[in-house]
């Protein structure tokens, strides 16, 4: 059995490739929503703006048994870690498929100019044990939390919101960060400091335009609620709206800039946010999100909130010195 790259899938491989990931899901119990064939489709055929796709496989006859998409964000040789999936069917593991996968996918980042990837995996799962050996070690613990938006008495959000903190006004938009907050927005989401070092770019004006741009280009919602002090930012919170999202929306920034912190103005927007969507998207039954395991403050606003953790996931990443 080879490994082949399937630089352009044809509609037969992306059949088969759905396969192995039904068959994974299957086999391995996990708190996301099974994947489903046209999903699969959009994942392989768009690469999102900004971003490249490659694409290996290994096939048996005419079946796919494991595959692997790695993802390349920003231009050829900047330092983004490249992002590495591996999935090999639950009756073909412990046979090398995945070791060999993960070759071909260095080399792709060798030639890339890369010299980091990352990986995020299920706790407990087996990807743990064969990522720490290939080379990888844990970079982040992600608790991942669920809030049923049924399960939010109104009165909560209600009481929250009057509890503004003084001094601050509230600022939403949809999309794209209007000009006037640009380099506010990116100041505020570089106090994110444990993820922005780990991911190695810095924030500025033009990466905040460009995340909104790429979820607008996919058809999904970015909401932002914004706290101002002085007339510039003060913390914010986001959320994406899928638009395929079946009721789920998802959790995407969050921060406060440390001298705003301490005065629960992430509490504050984030329940702003909850009230801003009910009004606008009364189809979003549920929002996910991930927090950094050792982020206790953000833990502590979500539970207050009404999140629940649902499950815990992690961040690997190697040096491609350190890859086979
Ligand atoms: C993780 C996964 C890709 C591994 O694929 P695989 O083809 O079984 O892995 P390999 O056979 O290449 O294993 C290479 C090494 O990893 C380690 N390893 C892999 N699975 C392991 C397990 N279940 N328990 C302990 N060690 C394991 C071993 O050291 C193994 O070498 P060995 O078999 O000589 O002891 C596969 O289990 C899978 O598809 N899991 C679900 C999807 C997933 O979580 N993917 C995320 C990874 S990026």
């Amino acid at each position: 059995m080879d490994v082949i790259a399937l630089d352009a899938p044809t509609d037969a491989q992306i059949r088969a490739w759905h396969e192995v990931l039904a068959a994974v899901h299957a086999a391995d119990p996990a708190a996301d929503p099974a994947p489903d064939p046209e999903g699969t489709a959009r994942l392989l055929l768009g690469a999102e703006p900004g971003a490249r796709q490659r694409l290996w496989a290994v096939a048996d006859g005419g079946r796919l048994v494991a595959v692997a998409a790695l993802r390349l964000s920003g231009e050829p040789g900047t330092d983004r870690p490249g992002e590495i999936d591996v999935q090999v069917h639950p009756v073909h593991r412990r046979r090398g498929l995945g070791r060999r996968l993960l070759a071909a996918a260095a080399e792709g980042l060798r030639a890339d100019g890369r010299s980091s990837v990352i990986a995020q995996v299920l706790a407990g799962t087996p990807a743990v044990p064969f990522l720490e050996s290939q080379g990888f070690e844990c970079v982040l613990t992600l608790r991942g939390m669920l809030l049923r938006l049924d399960e939010v008495p109104p009165e909560r959000v209600a009481r929250l919101l009057a509890e503004a903190p003084a001094g601050y006004d509230l600022v939403r938009w949809r999309g794209v960060v209007p000009d006037e907050h640009a380099a506010a927005l990116a100041r505020a989401k570089h106090a994110m400091a444990d993820l922005a070092e780990y991911e190695g770019a810095p924030w500025d004006a033009h990466r905040v335009r460009e995340m909104a741009e790429v979820v607008a280009k996919r058809g999904d919602a970015l909401y932002t609620v914004a706290a101002l002090h002085g007339g510039t930012i003060a913390g914010f919170t986001e959320i994406v709206v899928p638009h395929d999202s079946a009721g789920r929306a998802a959790q995407y920034d969050t921060a406060v800039v440390p001298e705003h912190r301490g005065r629960r103005v992430g509490i504050w927007v984030k329940a702003a946010m909850l009230a801003w969507l009910a009004d606008e998207c009364p189809g979003v039954r549920d929002i996910e999100t991930d927090n950094s395991g050792d982020n206790a403050h953000m833990i502590a606003v979500n539970e207050e909130l009404g999140f629940r953790t649902e499950r815990e996931s992690l961040e690997y990443q190697a040096r491609i010195t350190d890859l086979p």
